[in-house]
């Protein structure tokens, strides 16, 4: 089965083509990636210092139609026709892009161009995100479906964060990041392009999904296949908006995990002193929940970037790293404490934030052999449309397509 997957929930414009097989009852599902284009908005909202959700929006308008261009052309379905053979009428896209009318101009002109893909089904985000930005990606799945008489699957976006950790490159260009005494369940780096193929570990249940991302943090137990209860998130901020927020305030660019990601490890490759004053609180470490608060973390390096006053690299490298353990150590507890409590077999770690090779790393010298830990490729930890075409496989091979009527963008959408 040919999946289509759209991915607009935040600052990422991605599309892609997947070729899957198998069910997760066989035990042996297999995707193959038959083209995949991503537009990262990071320089858009980098001299913003944030994701504005309109911006954001007029992005995806602007890029959705050439990404699906570059996603067919890899995927070698651009097929050049003389007459336009739709079967929607102008009106009907007119009215399904009402409130994106230069992502119908440029539908219009594709459509005009280019035939009907030999594709099964369309997979989009339709939410958790930004409400703008996940509006663009639903009314664009909507108005393919109605051009090529496709059905489509509404995908929850954390639940690809979680789905994709479960897969593994079995080819491509495989490059391990982190290693423990031989053991590749840290991830490994591929080549995320046309042509890579992935497969599905073997997944014992209870499963622990520890989500990190710029707009979540949770952690949700299964105890059977899709089956989901969350059991702890952040009272406030997620944990990839306070990586963001603290970098903001150290005057690093963004997206800041990266950044402090990267300072905090210059400061442990030097082996820079630890400081007193900048000693930050580990929040809400020991009452008794699996639940986050990240807020607090923010204020105290704002306090700290206001009373030390101008900061030099080093300085900004102590205090990464400061903030970097103090996030591990909340995260680290959190699901040891749920792991021991439930019991579970299997934990996966996924979201923009489960990029962090130093959260990685003490998660899995903290679990070490009491369960099973996957991590997502990391290339494949931030947003992509590859997560939401293998999530959607799921439902579309089983029939549970949704209608397009009743297909809605929802900020809020929980798993
Ligand atoms: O999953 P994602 O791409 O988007 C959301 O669904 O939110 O996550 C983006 C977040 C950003 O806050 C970004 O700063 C953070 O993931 N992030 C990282 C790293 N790479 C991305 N945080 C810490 N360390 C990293 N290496
Ligand atoms: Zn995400």
């Amino acid at each position: 089965m040919k999946i289509l997957g759209i991915e607009t929930s935040c600052d990422e414009t991605g599309v892609c083509l997947v070729e899957g097989t198998g069910t997760f009852e066989s035990h042996d599902v297999r995707f193959t990636v038959l083209g995949n284009a991503l537009y990262s908005q990071i320089a858009v909202h980098a001299v913003y210092g944030g994701v504005y959700p309109n911006l954001a929006r007029r992005e995806h308008v602007n890029n959705l139609v050439p990404m699906l261009t570059e996603c067919l052309k890899q995927a070698n379905c651009l097929i050049e026709q003389p007459t336009p053979t739709t079967t929607a009428s102008r009106s009907d896209l007119a009215e399904i892009l009402l409130r994106e009318p230069e992502l119908l101009i440029h539908i219009e002109e594709f459509l005009r161009q280019y035939g009907r893909p030999n594709i099964d089904a369309i997979a989009v985000t339709h939410g958790p995100g930004l409400e703008p930005a996940l509006w663009v990606g639903v009314n664009f799945a909507k108005a393919l479906s109605a051009a090529w008489n496709i059905p489509i699957v509404a995908v929850n976006h954390m639940e690809g964060h979680s789905i994709i950790s479960m897969f593994n490159a079995t080819n491509g260009t495989t490059q391990c990041l982190l290693k423990k005494d031989g053991d590749e369940t840290l991830g490994c780096a591929t080549s995320k392009g046309s042509g890579s193929e992935y497969s599905m570990r073997d997944i014992v249940f209870s499963l622990l999904s520890i989500l990190i991302s710029g707009g979540h943090t949770e952690i949700v137990l299964s105890r059977s296949w899709r089956e989901y209860e969350v059991i702890g998130q952040t009272y406030d901020d997620a944990i990839g908006e306070a990586f963001d927020k603290v970098a903001r305030l150290m005057d690093l660019p963004y997206p800041g995990g990266p950044e402090i990601s990267r300072m905090a490890t210059q400061a442990r490759e030097r082996n820079l002193a630890e400081r007193p004053a900048f000693a930050l609180p580990r929040p809400v470490l020991h009452d008794g929940t699996f639940n986050f608060s990240f807020s607090g973390l923010k204020t105290a390096v704002r306090r700290i970037v206001e009373s030390f006053g101008l900061m030099n690299d080093e300085d900004k490298m102590v205090l990464a790293r400061e903030f970097e353990n103090a996030a591990a150590d909340v995260i680290v507890a959190k699901a040891m404490r749920a792991i021991e409590h439930y019991g579970v077999a299997s934990v996966i770690v996924g979201g923009g934030v489960s990029a962090n090779v130093h959260i990685r790393r003490r998660l899995a010298e903290a679990i070490d052999d009491t369960a099973t830990l996957l991590f997502p490729t990391p290339s494949l930890a931030t947003d992509n449309a590859l997560m939401i075409a293998i999530a959607g496989y799921f439902d579309a091979v089983k029939g549970k397509y949704i209608n397009p009527n009743d297909l809605r963008a929802n900020g809020n959408l929980s798993l």
